[in-house]
């Protein structure tokens, strides 16, 4: 195992709609505000020893450009990512991850799978390490773990 000297960099991505949990569709997404997950991924990310910069946006072309300054003078080591509704939409999305070439999960609050059929595909998954569904907050949680496993000896 390497000794890093410098503290791992994560990019938190909300995609759209996000910061209307809370109040949005409470049957499927509970009442956990964008607050609270942030709050918690965090307290997370403290814990772990991890630095995170967390934005969200409703526009597909500003979560392409965030995702491609990401890669940029190697800003970030990784992107944990939930493209919400892109998922299921996003070619620039998914291309935006590719051209990146930085490890990123993707977290889902809900099980996609589930779901109405096209929720049941993601254009973006293919673009990243791997994909938590369904765990609701903690599948923000689990995701940051996941990357962080995947970078921390690299
Ligand atoms: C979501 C699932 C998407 O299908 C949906 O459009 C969202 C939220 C989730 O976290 O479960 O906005 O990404």
């Amino acid at each position: 195992m390497k000794t890093r000297l410098k503290h791992i960099r994560i990019l938190v991505l909300h995609g759209p709609n996000l910061n209307l949990l809370g109040k949005r569709e409470i049957s499927i997404y509970g009442k956990v505000t964008i607050a609270d997950i942030n709050r918690s991924l965090n307290a997370e990310a403290k814990r772990i020893g991890v630095l995170l910069k967390i934005s969200q946006s409703n526009h597909e072309g500003q979560i392409v450009d965030l995702i491609g300054k990401a890669a940029q003078g190697k800003a970030f080591d990784g992107i944990l990512i939930n493209p919400a509704a892109y998922t299921h939409t996003s070619v620039a999305i998914r291309d935006a991850l590719l051209a990146a070439n930085l490890p990123a999960v993707e977290v889902h609050l809900s099980n996609i799978y589930k779901r109405e059929e096209f929720r049941q595909h993601s254009l973006t998954a293919a673009a990243c390490i791997g994909q938590v569904a369904g765990f609701g907050m903690m599948s923000y949680i689990l995701g940051l773990n996941a990357i962080y496993s995947s970078i921390k000896d690299l």
